[in-house]
């Protein structure tokens, strides 16, 4: 029998939130598989004899029906406790998930809304339950975005409100990813912390792996992850550490010491003095829980809500009665599937079924023959009972269990694997499913009930009928899922390939079987079936006919790899794209199943050759353990007082408040008595007249209250951007999929959206769509100006160059994918047209600018307010503007406060991203690697409407030479109009993209000649003073001194000729490294925006509260100021205060962008400080002794006034474009960055071994934030250039609308060792205190991975006797990658194109 008592331990949670796992518990993984047996006797008794039927009505209970009752759950209908507090729900709403109810209902903030369908982490909560069966508490993280709170009726949540706060203690979880500078705009952190809480929870001494394991399902835009993961390292146990420094900790360092000093040099946070682990201050499972658990298993509930009904079965039977009554109901299990198709595709279902509670589905028994486990159980239990299964079957009978669990292990993240269930993924029938292929394999068969009886049912086939359809019938349920041991001499493995390492779903997976003849290598029966190339899983019958039968071997093989031609075949236009890459794939895992089973046979003594050594790593994994970085910089002079934080890593100011949720963003403000919700209705059609705009079927719909089209506008209707208009509401034409055409303004958020639906618009479609560069190309369809820069004599020198060559390079664009969305709050004061706007944006001042405009109002109604925004990078400002202006038109015409808040998918379709840019250039070089000449044209794909595109064309022309020093230069750009969405500013704004071209020309160059890419790149690089070509002169001194360190520091040399062995050892794995530097201009070349103001008040009682016209979104620039004000003031950094920024307190504030922000602001902070400083003199010089308090209430008593403005006039920065020259910029930013990858060539999947920077930023304000932007922002090129792909539908429509199309650096993305190195010694007198702005620079370093990777391609390739320039566009996704390493498979079905993939047929998506 199992023992039943105790909490569980287990990092991963036993069970799924709902289920009652009959039979695994706490034991460890082998006693436990031991005890594995079929429970005993008590449940056949279970029965409807002994059920509860409780029916609730929203609003009032209409019918009880019931045998046995506990009183209290008549009346309380649902009950469960939040933080230790009970809820009572009388009439919940099957349609509310727990995160708008905690966050609307409950007020708990803390827990955000990233995405809505359980692919950011942003809102989860932990979740425990009691099981009166085995008398376990288990706790789970869960997705609060997808758990309806119907679903959770005996179950306690915690949030991160629940764990710790400022005001009273912290959590370590809170305060170690504070303090380790883990938490920047803080959006994502509550998310990050529950999910380490838990784990925590569950095992207070996890190891490094279980930590990143239990975050992947987390995503960070801001910090690139690498100080999450370094703060959280600290709970790791040392001697259950990662290993990495072989028998050492891997928190030490090189002389094994753990300590906040390493071989002399400051750490960035300090370990000691952490607060410890404390059970004690864990909120226990509410004793009632347990008793109503125990009280009340049996009972079955149902809740009507606004449309959908919830039936929550007590019983086995009432289960397959309520099927047999509602054949068409869906089950609602982990809803990670049901509650994306309600949510996302509309789907209305009149009733819910709810079997959380039928014991029978979480049953799991163990025999010889292999494991039965219930369909109701989640991933995390079929893991836990695997790795136990594991443990207790002879090892040659565990094939099958292995090859599932390394599947489950990388299903989604561990907020998934603990809610989803088995039978819910096979039912749902995903073409993509890691399971299924492996259960078709492996022979798996499930049990279908229904009232009319049992049958068991293969997994094969004939089993999928189609996408989402299996042989299910619609009254049966999935009882259950047999997965057979492996048996004697049968191999089977299981293979995903994905387009991010974690927490994403397969492009292409695959489960393979094979069962030898005993001692023998002839196959004896043999499976192969694939996922991800058709609407359903595909059995690879071609394949095993010829293999069957026939001895393991080459020969045999072969014929296998030509029959899977046959068996895979997809159309041009197969949905999801890839092509090629899919099918290569397919033949790439046979591949790698053929070298593992060879392994097999050789351990078997079976097959005697070897397995030739340079294919032995092809079925190695890629290295996974993050070892701790390493940054340095800058200790401050020992002369300096020890209360002046300048120059100190100094933690973000809100860190703490952000890691335990009180952090206040715009969506956390209070609903306002009579506030309305604003739902925005988008063009479908990308280019199309209006016709018609029919809104009163939306009228119709309860809580609607009006409906807002551009002729509701009171004033200006367009806004003017940069000198060109753009319309806020599209009145007769729409030219964008996801134009904004009107909205919807109703009493609640789903009341908005369900109008929005039903707005019909009708158009008639206009023939002449743009999409591509050269369709834009081809009709001249640009914005004006072009632009033209050139220095030398281009042309000759082309003509005298030694060699000349063409190429071409093309950068995807790139979605911002800030966690917080685009939110809005507008409230009318009621009186003098006054607006308040509470906001998300780099811009306020922009923002009051667009309302009063578009109200027709003066600026002086309008106050835009923002505490702090949840990521931006650049995607806050001209979008922003116009979104706001429609939510204050709504606010105007109903006379009441309206919220908008944009839904992930919204946000994505509506606001566009980075511009992509097709860059082509003709070089001339000499043989001895001097270029001297390079011609380039760039063009930009803007979108429907101009926003800022001319002018990021226009900084592409002065960013065009990066580094490099070449005397003959021409660049010319274009914005292009097209009919996608418009794209706007994202950090580097166009410096990334065309920096890309510029290093990918010098790396032909280099291909070319046949040498290194840095020895070009060092040959040509900006050596002593020179002139840019728009004759800037600047001194490359630190650029040089970048390029030296980081040589050395990487020790570029030694690794290359490691590399070049390696390369040679191994086949289908390669490495490369690559080494790029940056040279990058801060400032704004339009003048006037180089300005700020600063308002310092200093209160009777000492404090003093800063305002300034700067955002902080989470680059620490209120962190920065205070720092100033502090040094400036004298007083320490706690007497400062930084509330918000408001257009009330600053006015005509410039944008937070361009990495000016602590140039600009710091500036008049520091103005204004001296100001009140001096002013304050005559006191301090009278009371020298005095403190700070008593200086200034003196100051009052003597009638000194203690406000001031502060201001700083920038530098004149300009370009003269007619006579092309200029000093656009204040000065350069410099760093250089050497990144090693390792590549497998037959899936393209890749990792980052190690990159080492090193940035000058003269002497840095905050090291912590600096070094923060640097590794962020690196992370973020390394999506841009390797992962992040965005892709539109052959009409326009963009497909990539959430994380779960659209790939967003990961943990598992971290460069393994990651080490950042400030200059040292570097001054900067151009601004405040020597520092230089940091935020954009670092971006384009990600390029050193797209580099890495195209040189371990380049040595791919060469094996494929192919040398010399090659083209591999951005990103370097596997796709691409694998495609440009032309191994023997991609050859093989490139050559088979003139079959089965080709045809007429349209490509799925559109190479924009
Ligand atoms: C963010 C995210 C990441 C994901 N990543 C992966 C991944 O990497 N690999 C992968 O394979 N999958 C992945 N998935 C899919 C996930 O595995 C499935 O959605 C999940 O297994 C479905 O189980 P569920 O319990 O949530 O089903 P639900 O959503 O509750 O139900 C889904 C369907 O199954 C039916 N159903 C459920 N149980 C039964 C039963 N016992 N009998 C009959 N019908 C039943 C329901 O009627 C419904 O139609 C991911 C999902 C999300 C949201
Ligand atoms: S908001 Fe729930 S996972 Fe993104
Ligand atoms: S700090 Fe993680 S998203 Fe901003």
């Amino acid at each position: 029998m199992f023992p039943g008592n105790g909490v569980q331990r287990n990092a991963t949670g036993f069970r799924s939130v709902f289920s009652c796992l009959v039979g695994v518990s706490e034991m460890s993984a082998q006693s436990a598989a031991r005890c594995i047996k079929p429970r005993d006797s008590k449940e056949t008794a279970l029965s409807m004899g002994s059920s509860w039927n409780v029916v609730f009505h929203s609003g009032r209970q209409v019918c009880i029906n019931f045998m046995k009752m506990a009183e209290q759950t008549l009346e309380d209908g649902l009950i469960f406790y939040v933080n230790g507090k009970k809820i009572m729900e009388k009439n919940p709403d099957p349609e509310t998930m727990l995160l708008p109810y905690l966050r609307k209902k409950l007020r708990l903030t803390g827990t955000k809304y990233g995405c809505g369908g359980g692919g950011c982490g942003a809102c989860t909560v932990m979740v425990s339950r009691y099981d009166p069966q085995n008398k376990n508490i288990s706790h789970f993280s869960v997705n609060a975005c997808l758990l309806p709170i119907c679903q959770l009726h005996g179950g306690a949540v915690t949030t991160v409100e629940g764990i710790g706060s400022t005001k009273t203690k912290l959590h370590p979880a809170q305060e170690r990813i504070a303090k380790a500078h883990g938490s920047q705009c803080g959006f994502c952190t509550p998310g990050m912390v529950m999910s380490m809480y838990t784990l925590l929870r569950n095992n207070p001494k996890p190891t490094l792996e279980e930590v990143t394991e239990g975050l992947a399902g987390n995503l960070c835009r801001c910090t690139g992850y690498r100080p999450i993961v370094d703060g959280y390292r600290t709970f790791c146990e040392r001697e259950k550490c990662c290993q990495i420094n072989g028998t050492a900790c891997c928190m030490a360092n090189e002389n094994g010491s753990v300590g906040p000093v390493v071989n002399g040099q400051l750490e960035l946070f300090n370990k000691d003095g952490l607060l410890p682990l404390d059970p004690t201050q864990d909120l226990i499972f509410p004793p009632e829980l347990m008793r109503l658990a125990e009280s009340q298993e049996r009972i079955s509930q149902k809740f009507i809500g606004e449309r959908m009904t919830w039936i929550s079965p007590g019983s086995l039977d009432e289960l397959l009665q309520l099927k047999a009554d509602h054949p068409q109901a869906p089950i609602v299990m982990g809803n990670t599937n049901i509650g994306l198709d309600i949510k996302f595709k509309g789907i209305f279902h009149p009733v819910l079924l709810s079997p959380t509670r039928v014991h029978e589905l979480f049953k799991v028994t163990q025999k010889p023959e292999g494991v039965c486990v219930g369909a109701g159980c989640s991933m995390s239990v079929v893991k836990s009972v695997l790795e136990k299964s594991i443990g207790s079957f002879p090892p040659e009978n565990t094939h099958m269990f292995r090859a599932l669990l390394q599947q489950i292990n990388l299903l989604g993240g561990q907020q998934i694997r603990n809610v989803a269930t088995l039978g819910g993924n096979i039912a749902s029938a995903y073409p993509n499913s890691d399971l299924t292929p492996v259960l078709a394999a492996g022979r798996c068969t499930l049990v279908a009930l229904s009232k009319e009886g049992r049958r068991r049912v293969p997994i094969d086939k004939d089993f999928f009928l189609g996408f989402a359809k299996t042989a299910v019938k619609p009254n049966e349920i999935i009882l259950s899922v047999f997965i057979p041991a492996s048996r004697k001499d049968e191999v089977v493995h299981a293979f995903r390939h994905a387009p991010r390492k974690e927490n994403a779903l397969a492009t292409v997976n695959a489960g393979m079987r094979v069962w030898f003849n005993e001692n023998s290598s002839v196959v004896k029966d043999i499976s192969i079936y694939y996922g991800g190339v058709g609407t359903t899983i595909v059995s690879a019958e071609g394949v095993c006919k010829q293999i069957i039968g026939r001895p393991w071997e080459d020969a045999t093989l072969s014929d296998g790899y030509g029959a899977l031609m046959d068996d895979v075949t997809l159309m041009a236009s197969a949905p999801g794209g890839k092509v090629d890459f899919r099918r290569s794939l397919t033949l790439s895992l046979l591949f790698k199943f053929n070298l593992l089973v060879l392994q097999y046979l050789q351990e078997k003594n079976v097959f005697l050759k070897e397995i030739p050594k340079g294919l032995q790593s092809t079925i190695q994994p890629l290295p996974k353990h993050i070892q701790p970085g390493y940054q340095e910089f800058q200790n401050v002079l020992e002369t300096q007082l020890a209360q002046d934080p300048v120059g100190r890593p100094m933690v973000h100011r809100s860190a703490l408040s952000q890691a335990t949720g009180e952090a206040v963003y715009c969506d956390d403000l209070p609903h306002i008595d009579g506030e309305l919700f604003l739902a925005i209705v988008t063009s479908s059609r990308a280019h199309a007249k209006i016709i018609r705009i029919d809104f009163s079927e939306a009228l119709k719909l309860p809580g609607v209250v009006d409906v807002v089209i551009a002729d509701d506008i009171p004033g200006k209707k367009c806004r003017n951007i940069v000198g060109f208009n753009e319309e806020l509401l599209a009145k007769s034409e729409v030219t964008c999929v996801g134009q904004m055409v009107c909205a919807v303004v109703a009493d609640s958020e789903a009341h908005a959206k369900r109008g929005a639906a039903l707005v019909k618009i009708t158009y008639e479609d206009l023939q002449d769509c743009i999409f591509t560069l050269e369709e834009a190309i081809e009709k001249q369809s640009f914005f004006l100006p072009k632009w033209k820069i050139g220095r030398g004599d281009v042309e000759k020198a082309l003509e005298d160059a030694e060699q000349v060559y063409e190429g071409e390079i093309r950068i995807g664009g790139q979605e911002h994918f800030y966690l917080e969305t685009q939110s809005f709050l507008v409230v009318p004061v009621g009186e003098e047209q006054e607006m308040k706007v509470y906001l998300s944006t780099q811009h306020p001042t922009f923002t009051q600018v667009a309302i009063a405009e578009t109200l027709g109002i003066p600026s002086n109604r309008v106050s835009c307010h923002v505490k702090r925004v949840g990521g931006a990078f650049g995607g806050k400002v001209t979008k922003t503007s116009i979104l706001a202006s429609i939510t204050a038109v709504a606010a105007w015409k109903t006379g009441r406060p309206v919220r908008c808040v944009l839904e992930r998918g919204e946000d994505m379709l509506i606001t566009g991203g980075r511009n992509p840019v097709w860059g082509k250039y003709k070089v001339g070089f000499m043989k001895n690697g001097r270029i001297t000449a390079a011609d380039f044209q760039y063009y930009v794909n803007a979108g429907n409407t101009a926003d800022e595109s001319v002018l990021v064309a226009e900084k592409i022309l002065l960013h065009l030479d990066n580094a490099y020093n070449i005397p003959n230069l021409r660049g010319q750009s274009a914005a292009c109009r097209t009919n996608l969405p418009s794209n706007t500013a994202f950090r580097g704004f166009g410096v990334p993209q065309c920096m890309l071209v510029i290093e990918n020309m010098i790396t032909d160059v280099a291909h070319k000649l046949g040498r290194r890419p840095e020895e070009i790149r060092e040959i040509n690089m900006y050596k002593e003073l020179s002139l840019t070509h728009y004759k800037m002169k600047f001194d490359p001194e630190n650029l040089v001194r970048c390029w030296e360190e980081c040589k050395e520091k990487a020790d570029i040399h030694r690794r290359r000729q490691a590399i070049d062995i390696f390369n040679k050892e191994n086949q289908y794995k390669k490495k490369g490294i690559a080494i790029v530097p940056i040279k990058y201009g801060i400032g704004f070349s339009m003048s006037f925006l180089n300005q700020a103001a600063a308002l310092v008040h200093i209160y009777n009682d000492g404090s003093v509260l800063v305002s300034h016209g700067g955002i902080e979104m989470g680059q620490g620039l209120h962190t920065k100021v205070q720092q100033v004000a502090s040094r400036e003031l004298n007083i320490p950094t706690s007497l400062i205060h930084i509330s918000e920024t408001s257009t009330e307190c600053v006015p005509n504030t410039c944008p937070s962008a361009a990495s000016f922000g602590t140039d600009a602001n710091g500036m008049a902070v520091q103005d204004a400080c001296q100001i009140l400083y001096k002013r304050l003199e005559p006191i301090r010089k009278k009371n020298p002794n005095g403190t700070w308090q008593n200086w200034i209430m003196t100051a009052f008593l003597e009638k000194i006034s203690l406000s001031t403005t502060g201001y700083y006039r920038g530098q004149d920065l300009y370009m003269d474009w007619e006579k092309q020259e200029g000093k656009p910029y204040a000065y350069f930013t410099y760093g250089v960055c050497c990144s090693e990858v390792e590549l497998d060539c037959l899936t393209g999947e890749y990792r980052t071994l190690r990159t080492d920077m090193v940035v000058d930023i003269g002497r840095s304000i905050n090291p912590s934030i600096d070094i923060g932007q640097i590794e962020g922002s690196f992370i973020q090129g390394l999506g841009l250039f390797t992962m992040e792909e965005l892709k539109f539908s052959p009409s326009g429509m963009l497909y990539t609308r959430g994380p779960g199309q659209y790939k967003i650096p990961s943990f598992c993305d971290v460069p393994l060792k990651f080490n950042v190195y400030l200059l040292a010694g570097s001054s900067n007198p151009l601004a405040i205190y020597s520092s230089k702005g940091i935020g954009e620079p670092c971006l384009f370093l990600g390029s050193s991975v797209f580099f890495a990777i195209k040189e371990a391609v380049a040595a791919a390739r060469k094996d494929a006797g192919l040398t010399g320039p090659f083209t591999l566009n951005s990103p370097a996704t596997p796709e691409r990658t694998c495609l440009a390493c032309a191994t023997r498979f991609t050859n093989m079905v490139l050559q088979s194109k003139a079959g089965s993939t080709s045809g007429s047929a349209q490509p799925w998506a559109l190479d924009i």
